[in-house]
């Protein structure tokens, strides 16, 4: 059996956590929208054609912002295809993805969707194909109420009352060689600025995100944070990072150990805007939007079969398995530690295409990441408390890996106190130690653990709980939280007086 101490002081802060940081992401793609959230011809559907089942296991998720349309659709996006009366608006072919996009769905309809969904939008804006025009166009529709064009049009449309969208994503992926209208980072860095200034003229309130790299992995990374934000640095408040894993080798500890490389991505981008930051001698700070971010390898054979110009085809739809989980509460954490700079995160994507939600014409479904990401986005609110974590380690493909990744919150509104850890060693229980006298009177009134023999174990429509929560017995005995975590195991240790 292996050791660990926490060590913790609830004087010393971290950051308070926005709770944006528990986004997630629908793109028009494969079956997220269609057959995902919007199914009109389906029973388990209301009057406006939302899938009820689904909008359910959202809610329960609580997902505070929902990035659309795209992701890689965006650069070649028409925003305009998607309004007005839907017997008039055009079937389009989609050059992202390779298929036919309908317009069934577009922005009014996913305003009227976030709402049931009980979140907020987060608009990505196409600077692939289109720019500062449509950039101010799109503001116009959504947010303004006073007697111009593209005002009235949204009223026209149905919808007297301004949307009001306070996030914006100045496009997708531009440093990417796959992305439609890929630019070079000072082509992008220009644009980005003057679509950005242009965007703020016309809405004053909005928060605009510039993109990042793409994964730490680019061969631009770094240069590209660098010369954008150079450019840009007055318009964008926050910079993106998209980050993918999977486990191609089939070597659970490497893959358990991309924390490492996640945590080092978000310490270089932060140090990158501070570079500029000091730079420019400027007072405002850039902050993170870690917008797109999960596992994705399970579906890569399967994705190079889909028919060319179809309709909704299954594209995307890894099903994950526990190995997976164990990452994604991981990443969770990852975040969590740097919630002092990352402010905003979407877990990619949030139905059917990577997801933790399935849909079949019978009803929805969990996936195994489904858990990891409910129990943080539920629990994980307030403060971050500066969480020092004793711990072996292992030898990974990305240096030292610790065997333990440990996060504790402290939630001033319920008066608790959360701890979420992972043990990522694949044979041995690790006991974890910590004093908690400073928090006298409190006691562990829950305790999930997530945990399964088999790595490689999924959840299906049949079986759908075959991994997922159970409850276990973490105690706090003369001031001390003394647990043995199970050797690869997810734990949500609530504490409360
Ligand atoms: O989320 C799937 C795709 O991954 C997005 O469209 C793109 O932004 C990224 O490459």
């Amino acid at each position: 059996m292996k050791k660990a101490t926490i060590f913790i002081d609830k004087h010393f802060i971290l950051g308070d956590i926005d709770k944006r940081i528990y986004g997630s992401f629908i793109e028009h793609l494969g079956r997220a929208v269609y057959e995902g959230i919007y199914q009109p011809d389906s029973p388990l559907s209301d009057e406006q054609g939302f899938r009820k089942d689904v909008l359910g296991l959202i809610k329960t998720l609580n997902v505070p912002t929902v990035r659309y349309p795209g992701g890689s659709f965006v650069s070649g996006y028409n925003w305009e295809d998607g309004i007005g009366p839907k017997n008039e608006r055009p079937e389009k072919v989609d050059l992202a993805w390779g298929v036919i996009e309908s317009n069934q769905f577009g922005l009014n309809e996913f305003i009227d969707w976030c709402k049931k969904a009980e979140t907020e939008p987060m608009m990505a804006i196409n600077l692939g194909t289109r720019g500062i025009d449509e950039a101010k166009n799109i503001v116009e529709y959504a947010n303004l109420t006073c007697n111009s064009f593209y005002a009235n049009l949204r009223k026209k449309h149905g919808y007297e009352k301004a949307h009001d969208i306070k996030l914006w994503c100045l496009g997708n992926e531009m440093d990417g060689p796959w992305q439609i209208g890929h630019k070079t980072a000072s082509e992008y860095g220009r644009l980005a600025s003057e679509a950005g200034r242009v965007m703020k003229m016309v809405d004053p309130s909005i928060e605009l995100v510039a993109c990042g790299s793409s994964g730490l992995d680019m061969e631009t990374f770094g240069e590209w944070e660098d010369t954008v934000l150079s450019e840009a640095y007055d318009q964008a408040d926050y910079i993106s990072l998209h980050q993918y894993y999977g486990n191609r080798d089939n070597n659970t500890a490497d893959f358990l150990a991309n924390t490492v490389a996640m945590d080092k991505f978000i310490s270089s981008v932060i140090a990158i805007c501070d570079a500029v930051k000091a730079k420019k001698r400027k007072q405002k700070q850039i902050n993170l939007s870690f917008d797109e971010w999960n596992v994705w390898y399970h579906s890569n054979d399967a994705d190079t079969k889909v028919e060319r110009w179809s309709k909704v085809p299954h594209q995307l739809e890894d099903i994950y398995n526990f190995e997976d989980a164990l990452l994604v509460a991981g990443m969770l954490i990852t975040m969590l530690r740097h919630s002092d700079r990352v402010k905003i995160a979407c877990m990619a994507q949030l139905v059917n295409v990577i997801a933790p939600i399935m849909t079949s014409a019978f009803g929805a479904w969990k996936q195994t990441i489904y858990f990891p990401y409910e129990m943080i986005s539920n629990y994980g609110r307030g403060k971050v408390l500066n969480t020092v974590v004793k711990t072996p380690v292992y030898e990974s493909k990305h240096g030292d890996a610790p065997y333990l990744d440990a996060i504790f919150i402290f939630n001033e509104e319920k008066d608790e106190l959360v701890l979420f850890a992972v043990n990522k060693d694949l044979e041995e229980v690790i006991e974890i130690d910590c004093d908690l006298r400073q928090f006298e009177g409190y006691q562990v009134s829950n305790h999930q653990i997530l945990r399964h023999d088999d790595v490689k174990a999924v959840n299906t429509f049949d079986n759908p709980a075959n991994v997922a929560p159970v409850k276990g017995s973490a105690a706090i005995s003369e001031g001390r939280l003394s647990v043995k975590l199970a050797d690869k195991s997810f734990h949500m240790i609530v504490i409360s007086r």
